[in-house]
């Protein structure tokens, strides 16, 4: 299992989000993890395209955009040129999944889902066929430094299963209170990309954070 580390630019230093990304991405980060919050489908506000815009010279690796905005279709085009490679959005947010899921993909862009922690996989009934990415929350979205929600890791499990039957190469991402503690166990429920934001920016040194991680991910 190919395992990625994403770090959540959520908890980095917006006063000097350039200089962080560099300095996660010289400490192995494999994704660059942006999230958008529009203070209406999220109780929080962060950034737009033009950071990811001016954000996107300093990346060496791709951005991963979780938007928890709505409605989502117009800024989608926006992200795409500002750089995202992957996009990826809640279905409660969007009145018609697979138009949005199409106009990712025609922006040039990975296409991802995400599901809040109370949200049933349903949806991937008729989405998995054209998904780059599954996306758990194992918090509820809008901030970050939040408890691990452990009752998502039977779901983590079912999102896999259905992704093995599907036989496409489609991500399982978790994002939310992921930290070197828990990470294993997440990967032994079926994900093999992990976001992290305080455990990664909260930590003194960020390398010796993403190698503990990896390590754990190593014996599982
Ligand atoms: C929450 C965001 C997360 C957040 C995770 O709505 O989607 O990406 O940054 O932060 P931590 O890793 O601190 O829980
Ligand atoms: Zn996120």
């Amino acid at each position: 299992m190919a395992y990625r580390i994403a770090p959540s630019i959520l908890s980095a230093d917006f006063a000097r989000l350039g200089e962080e990304v560099r300095a996660v991405q010289a400490a192995g980060a494999d994704l660059i993890h942006f999230d958008v919050m529009d203070n209406h489908y999220v109780p929080n506000l962060t950034a737009g395209p033009l950071v990811c815009a001016a954000l996107k010279p300093h990346a060496t690796v791709p951005i991963d955009v979780h938007l928890m905005v709505k409605p989502v279709d117009r800024i989608i085009p926006e992200f795409a040129k500002a750089g995202a490679n992957l996009i990826s959005f809640h279905p409660e947010a969007s009145e018609h999944v697979d138009r949005t899921l199409g106009l990712i993909r025609e922006c040039g862009c990975r296409a991802g889902l995400v599901f809040n922690p109370a949200t049933p996989l349903t949806v991937l009934d008729h989405t998995l066929g054209s998904l780059d990415l599954v996306l758990l929350m194992t918090v509820n979205p809008g901030f970050g430094g939040q408890q691990f929600i452990a009752s998502v890791l039977p779901k983590i499990a079912e999102a896999r299963r259905r992704i093995r039957e599907c036989g496409r190469d489609v991500w399982l991402e978790v994002d939310g209170g992921v930290k070197a503690d828990n990470i294993a166990e997440i990967a032994r429920a079926g994900a093999d990309t992990f976001v992290a934001g305080s455990a990664i920016f909260g930590s003194g040194d960020y390398a010796a954070t993403i190698r503990d991680m990896r390590a754990r991910l190593a014996v599982v």
